[in-house]
């Protein structure tokens, strides 16, 4: 335990900026994050794009595990399990990348853990909240992007072989739906934007979201980025104690 508070306290003061795209399955963040990264890279700016669960070779392996649709697993052990590969993720990749000044765009981050296990599987949002500070070592992104498509819309989007999430039934997805909604009111840092718009018009209206965020910051002048101070995610805070 004394490890793990130390590296909170050793968490680097943050120069990058880390946005991420949330949203229901096949709302687009996918497809949104590759035009984010390729616009952004287009303005000569150091972006890496990753994803959860995944992001690094451990995390890769959770996702199997979890999207796999004939792996029987029980609420709890799907949340710790998004958690072990958050963890991975965030120490991995994410907090490197933030300290060496660069922007990350992750598809998916700890909003989905509440909206997914919190909301939908049922386990409720506290425990979730105490799992996700843990597991991202208190980093909150500066940006979340939330896709936001009507249950209805899953059915019409092309289907590739489903994954064990995307097997779940309408009333999962709805309930998904509905806690993204919520929780795009009262979660910091975060957009909800109509996921049924045409593909470009989205692309343009999330740049314009991130280009106001950059020109807070300095980072779109290419330059050697400054440390932000009083970001929302800046230096850990975390504290582990009683034990
Ligand atoms: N704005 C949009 N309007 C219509 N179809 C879309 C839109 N955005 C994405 N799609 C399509 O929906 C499907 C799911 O998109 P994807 O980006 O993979 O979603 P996600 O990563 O959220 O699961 C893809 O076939 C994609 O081409
Ligand atoms: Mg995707």
């Amino acid at each position: 335990m004394a490890e793990l508070a130390d590296l909170h306290e050793l968490m680097p003061p943050r120069a990058g900026l880390f946005l991420v795209l949330e949203g229901p399955d096949k709302s687009g963040k996918s497809t949104q994050a590759a035009l984010l990264v390729r616009s952004l890279r287009g303005r000569g700016l150091d972006v890496i794009h990753t994803r959860e669960p995944g992001g690094t070779s451990l995390a890769e392996a959770v996702r199997r595990i979890l999207l796999n649709p004939k792996q029987n697993i029980v609420p709890l052990a799907e949340l710790f399990l998004y958690e072990a590969s958050r963890a991975q993720h965030t120490h991995e990749t994410i907090l490197p990348a933030l300290k060496r000044g660069q922007i990350v765009v992750s598809e998916r981050y700890a909003m989905a853990s509440l909206a997914y296990q919190g909301c939908a599987r049922g386990l409720g949002l506290p425990v979730v909240r105490t799992l996700n500070r843990v597991a991202s070592f208190g980093l909150v992104p500066d940006l979340t992007l939330v896709l936001d498509i009507p249950e209805s819309e899953f059915g019409s989007r092309p289907r590739g072989r489903l994954d064990r999430i995307e097997r779940e039934g309408s009333a999962f997805r709805k309930k998904v739906r509905d806690a993204y909604r919520s929780l795009s009111r009262t979660e910091p840092g975060t957009v909800l934007v109509n996921g049924r718009m045409p593909l470009e018009d989205l692309r343009r209206l999330i740049l314009k979201r991130v280009e106001a965020l950059l020109s807070k910051t300095g980072l779109h002048d290419c330059a050697p980025p400054p440390a932000l101070k009083g970001s929302p995610s800046g230096g850990g805070g975390l504290r582990l104690g009683g034990c």
